[in-house]
């Protein structure tokens, strides 16, 4: 049984836990974070259940997503049809995409194009964009070039994170904060991904208590908040989606099979403490249960490959999860793909 990651803040979570379910409706008591499981899992053995967040609910639409409870033997693949789609700026390397309120946030990448932006989340308009001005290393250019898009960083995946946007950065390694609402650059927390096996930024997102950071490797790295500093590393293994994986999958392994998952890049936590990751280089979604520690499905993202077909030597693949709390709707995207499309999941 694997244990939630423990520290001063998971100690916190649990006191607070305590103080709600003792005194308050057990409506309160199911505004708590699941961390607050770690009450029971102390104990050992204990189960697990989906966090009872207030907005669950709302994964009710995606019944993939809606009520894990055991980890499969065989795994259902989900067909992602979309339901409403909106215009995406087909020039935007799509790295990112994060929702807070109702706002949707994107972090785009390539070297000299990378850029944070504020999307309308209706109709899929830029409504504030920020070239990661600030971020340029002071002194390296010649005054003219500042208001260009900063050559140094190539931006990855971002998450909001308490006001704040906390984006990657690949082989910088840099962790770049910006602030949410203006996309003001913050600072910079050089040589973050030093503490990865790969040493690079891929994905990141958050469960309201630690941030989940994936490297294109295998692993997904658990880190606090506070120290940024990794308090735990997981294996994602399973098995994987039959023949459709591209390359390298089928190279080294002809598809299928368990075995570790690699290449592992946006993610996406849901609110019932599902987290959602696209895999570099396939239109599949992994469905990972992050208490559990167990792949529960796939999402198949094949559909939309024709459209895309003639770009992908340009990267175009599918890239970019974000679950709205607010409406229930569940978006995805890809790098310099020109739409966005709100899905619905069949089996
Ligand atoms: C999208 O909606 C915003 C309001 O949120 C509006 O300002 C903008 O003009 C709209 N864009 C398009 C292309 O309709
Ligand atoms: C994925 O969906 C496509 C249709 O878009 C279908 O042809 C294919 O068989 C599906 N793959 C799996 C593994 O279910």
């Amino acid at each position: 049984m694997a244990t939630p990651p423990h520290g001063p803040r998971s100690a916190l979570v649990r006191l607070a836990c305590l103080l709600l379910v003792g005194t308050a409706s057990p409506s309160l008591g199911a505004l708590w974070h699941p961390d607050g499981d770690g009450l029971a899992a102390d104990g050992a053995g204990a189960e697990w259940r989906p966090a009872p967040s207030p907005r669950a609910h709302l994964l009710a639409r995606h019944p993939l997503l809606s009520a894990p409870t055991s980890c499969p033997r065989v795994l259902p693949i989900f067909l992602a049809v979309p339901v409403r789609s909106m215009a995406h700026d087909p020039s935007a390397f799509l790295q990112g995409l994060a929702f807070h309120d109702h706002v949707l946030f994107e972090a785009s990448g390539l070297y000299g194009k990378s850029s944070l932006r504020i999307i309308d989340a209706h109709n899929g308009s830029v409504l504030r964009q920020n070239h990661l001005r600030g971020a340029e290393p002071r002194g390296s250019l010649p005054g003219a070039l500042l208001s260009r898009p900063a050559r140094r960083f190539f931006a990855e995946g971002v998450t909001h994170w308490r006001g704040k946007l906390l984006m990657l950065t690949w082989r910088e390694g840099s962790l770049l904060e910006y602030d949410a609402s203006t996309l003001a650059f913050v600072r910079e927390h050089r040589n973050f991904a030093d503490q990865f096996e790969r040493r690079e930024g891929w994905g990141i997102t958050n469960d309201g208590s630690w941030l989940y950071v994936s490297d294109g490797s295998s692993r997904l790295y658990v880190v606090s908040p506070d120290t940024l500093r990794v308090v735990e590393t997981i294996r994602v293994v399973g098995e994987s989606p039959p023949s459709a994986m591209r390359w390298p999958y089928r190279r080294r392994s002809g598809g299928g099979g368990v075995r570790a998952i690699t290449l592992l890049n946006e993610l996406e936590m849901l609110p019932n403490g599902v987290l959602l990751f696209n895999v570099w280089l396939s239109d599949y979604i992994g469905v990972w249960d992050a208490r559990k520690r167990c792949l529960l499905g796939w999402i198949n993202g094949t559909g939309f490959d024709d459209a895309f077909r003639s770009r992908r030597r340009m990267g175009a693949c599918l890239n970019g999860i974000a679950f709205d709390e607010t409406t229930g709707e569940l978006l995805i995207s890809g790098k310099l793909w020109p739409v966005m499309h709100a899905i619905r999941l069949e089996i």
